[in-house]
């Protein structure tokens, strides 16, 4: 017998205005058809001045509380990945958790940029499967439009903001891989790379927030071929073989690293839920965000294995194995 953590409901939120790449060309020197070919993005959604990372959160956490039929007084614990917080502390999660009206159990913010969804799920499975927890809330939610260079074409193009959320429950289950929840996590870093993709600025180091900085034809030569290989790993340790997956829900950045990963790991197209041409990259959101979409329109269904992977700054890179 052992403890799995089951999704027992997932939400999202995006901001109301919507981006379109012919409004970048306002903005910088690029085009519709560069934009599409080199990532497949073709809008995004960017949060208002008055709409905060824990705004878009708590408005997530809510449809997730709701899908999964439960109050926020039943969570033990929050954990919310993001890069972007509200403050420098406290963290966002504390933030979220006061707004819920749950006032027990913990709550913090867990940092792997990109991958940072990964992570969280990483750990709120560790907390379920020891018993420190039994209910957790899993948050990504970014507004990275606030640390972008408005004026460098080669990454404002690239991002959106938003919001997905999963409750995880525990459960007891027999072991093996055809349980329902999370059967396996795999987590890198190499922070060796740390500056391909950064923020020039924060706290400690420049007492300013900073833009988001990156060598993005680098990050892309390491990003199919971490991604393969750590969804290989987490498959391994879930007993599953590629041929189990039904559907792929990858971090959104760019369609090309989702499609050349799929091909290496020989999961056909129609098994990747794929919501980067509307998004954008949102960063640690886009998983659950992507998550929700397939839900909600009927795609994943119980009993399905997904594979969650992710790569980002650090580099982080990471994967969940998760029969819904
Ligand atoms: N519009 C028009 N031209 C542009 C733009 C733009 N928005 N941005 C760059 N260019 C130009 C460049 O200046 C360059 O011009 P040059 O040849 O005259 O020097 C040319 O386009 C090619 O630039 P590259 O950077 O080589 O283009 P590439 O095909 O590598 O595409 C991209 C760039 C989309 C950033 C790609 O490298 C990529 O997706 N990398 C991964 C980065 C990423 O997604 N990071 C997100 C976080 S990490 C993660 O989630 C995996």
């Amino acid at each position: 017998m052992v403890r799995r953590s089951v999704v027992a409901g997932c939400g999202a939120y995006l901001p109301d205005r919507v981006v379109t790449n012919e409004e970048l060309v306002q903005r910088v020197d690029t085009t519709d058809e560069w934009i599409v070919q080199r990532t497949g993005i073709k809008t995004r959604h960017i949060a208002g001045d008055d709409q905060k990372t824990s705004d878009l959160a708590i408005a997530a956490a809510r449809q997730a509380l709701e899908h999964a039929g439960m109050n926020a007084s039943e969570l033990d614990l929050v954990v919310l990945a993001t890069a972007t917080p509200d403050h420098t502390f406290p963290s966002t999660a504390t933030t979220v958790q006061a707004a819920l009206g749950m006032t027990r159990g913990a709550a913090f913010d867990v940092q792997a940029v990109c991958s940072g969804f990964v992570y969280a799920m990483n750990v709120a499975d560790n907390f379920v499967r020891l018993g420190q927890a039994k209910n957790v809330l899993v948050i990504g939610a970014e507004t990275f439009s606030r640390i972008l260079d408005w004026e460098d074409r080669t990454t404002c193009v690239l991002f959106g903001d938003g919001a997905g959320a999963v409750v995880l429950l525990g459960q007891d289950a027999s072991g093996d891989s055809s349980d329902r929840g999370v059967l396996a996590n795999c987590l890198h870093s190499d922070g060796r790379h740390h500056d391909l993709l950064y923020v020039d600025g924060g706290p400690s180091a420049t007492q300013t927030v900073g833009h988001l900085r990156m060598e993005g034809p680098e990050v892309f030569k390491h990003a199919v071929k971490n991604l393969s290989s750590v969804v290989g790993e987490a498959l391994e340790i879930a007993g599953l073989h590629t041929d189990d997956v039904d559907w792929l829900v990858p971090h959104q950045a760019n369609k090309r690293i989702i499609s050349s990963t799929a091909r290496k790991l020989r999961v056909s197209e129609e098994k990747i839920v794929m919501t980067v041409e509307r998004h954008a990259n949102t960063s640690a959101a886009s998983i659950p965000l992507a998550l929700n979409d397939a839900v909600r329109d009927g795609r994943i269904n119980t009993g399905d294995v997904l594979v969650l992977e992710a790569m980002g700054g650090g580099f982080t890179w990471g994967a969940s194995v998760v029969r819904w």
